[in-house]
């Protein structure tokens, strides 16, 4: 028992140390709570977690609900399965990567999910958390070709009494991907299928897929943090790096989004990271949402000032000077659709000056600051800026830039193969460029 609380504590201190301030995560479980809770999450583990991270998973989930928050478990049990089946002789046969299940195997595949979906309530509930197990009764399908794959369903119709009711009684429901025909029998349904039919019934905020490796990586290796399918998805495709399972993993996500209201979101991450990817706004693992577009123009009749005003004011928290819009000589906006993040232009000499790059706290966390400034550098390789000296961003203009220099309250940055030297007379003149925005106060 202390063992466990000792997992959540490490939890909590974790997502703790990860906060300048409670502001975030006060934010996230505003937002988190004023949801029906049956909409909240539907979190799917796959069987190597269940194997190899349960304690963590638990700690976890059992952190939730302390803090009045249940998501709808949905887990699978492939490694577990293999075992079990060759235990028991049978072969595993796929057909396309998806399972064939004899009716032999329909026992063993009952008894092992079972206990894998008892393995997650206890350990839920050692952890000082309530689970109710759900191993059937929610998934109803139709056998989707018998001949070639045996006993292997495709939801047809979701029951989600038990779900509600365990929701209702404050315990997070732990569903398994097993199903039953009309006529009562049981078959295997593949855990893609499962989650979708779940996601399409009960129109979750998030969805979260908890993977070993903690979320999509990138050709190094590392975390992708962000994706936003609006204006990546079409080069996730072509990319030579992105393996063929990444790809349909991908096709997966932007279906399940597809279905789904702007606002909801697929995150991938491990067990130990959840909390932390749910309620900071760098989160931990790789947040996928179906994003807005950008539009790119030359002159702001094209542009909504009014509200392009209320971005800026809100992204930095004061006003633009009188005037601003009036003396601006844009040169090209970048602005997402719904006006939440935008990077403004101008002309300066032989270059190109980034005027503001606005983004929107609520926005903060979903790649689409990223997004737009991609679009921006790949326009501009040759950019100037500059930014107050204390200004929260300074960490992120630093990675992006060749160069920069500091005098008091302004640091000037540059990107692009240039010369100090050569451009010092254009840096002064930046320097010496009277504040945009209300001093800060
Ligand atoms: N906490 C927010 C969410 O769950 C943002 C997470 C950001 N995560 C990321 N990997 N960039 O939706």
């Amino acid at each position: 028992m202390s063992e466990d609380f000792g997992e959540m504590r490490q939890t909590i201190v974790q997502l703790l140390s990860h906060m300048r301030d409670g502001k975030e995560i006060r934010e996230y479980l505003k937002r988190f709570s004023g949801l029906k809770q049956e909409r909240f999450a539907v979190v799917k583990v796959g069987g190597a977690i269940i194997r190899d991270e349960l304690d963590s998973l638990a700690a976890a989930l059992a952190f939730l609900q302390s803090v009045g928050l249940s998501p709808i478990v949905v887990h699978g049990g492939g490694p577990q399965l293999d075992t079990a089946l060759s235990e028991a002789g049978i072969e595993t046969e796929r057909v396309d990567g998806l399972r064939v299940t004899r009716e032999t195997s329909i026992p063993v595949i009952r008894q092992t999910l079972t206990t894998a979906n008892l393995a997650i309530v206890d350990a839920i509930r050692a952890a000082g958390g309530q689970a109710a197990s759900i191993p059937t009764g929610v998934f109803e399908a139709e056998l989707v070709n018998e001949a070639a794959l045996g006993r292997v369903g495709e939801p047809s119709n979701i029951h989600l009494d038990l779900v509600a009711a365990a929701a209702r009684a404050g315990q997070a429901p732990v569903l398994t991907c097993l199903g039953e025909t009309a006529d009562g029998r049981l078959v295997n349904i593949n855990a893609d299928s499962a989650v979708r039919a779940l996601v399409h019934a009960l129109q979750p905020y998030k969805i979260v897929f908890l993977t070993g490796t903690g979320g999509l990586l990138d050709s190094d290796g590392d975390i992708i943090s962000s994706i936003n399918l609006a204006t990546d998805f079409e080069d996730l495709l072509k990319a030579d790096w992105v393996s063929g399972g990444m790809q349909l993993k991908i096709e997966e996500i932007k279906r399940l989004l597809d279905d789904l209201p702007l606002t909801s979101s697929v995150s991938i991450t491990k067990p130990a990271e959840l909390t932390r990817e749910l309620f900071t706004h760098a989160g931990a693992g790789t947040l996928v949402r179906k994003g807005e577009r950008i539009l790119e123009v030359d002159s702001m009749a094209a542009l909504d000032q009014t509200r392009l005003d209320g971005l800026v004011s809100a992204a930095f928290g004061r006003p633009t000077t009188p005037g601003y819009w009036d003396g601006l000589a844009l040169e090209r906006a970048f602005v997402t659709e719904n006006y939440r993040a935008a990077a403004l232009t101008t002309r300066l000499g032989e270059l190109i000056y980034l005027d503001k790059f606005a983004v929107l706290d609520e926005a903060r966390g979903e790649g689409l600051g990223r997004a737009v400034w991609h679009r921006l550098v790949e326009y501009a390789p040759q950019l100037l800026w500059r930014s107050r000296t204390d200004n929260p961003v300074n960490g992120f203009y630093f990675d992006q830039c060749q160069g920069a220099m500091r005098r008091d309250e302004w640091t000037v940055f540059w990107r692009g193969d240039l010369d100090p030297a050569a451009i010092s007379p254009l840096i002064d003149e930046v320097f010496s460029r009277p504040a945009t925005l209300e001093p800060p106060r």
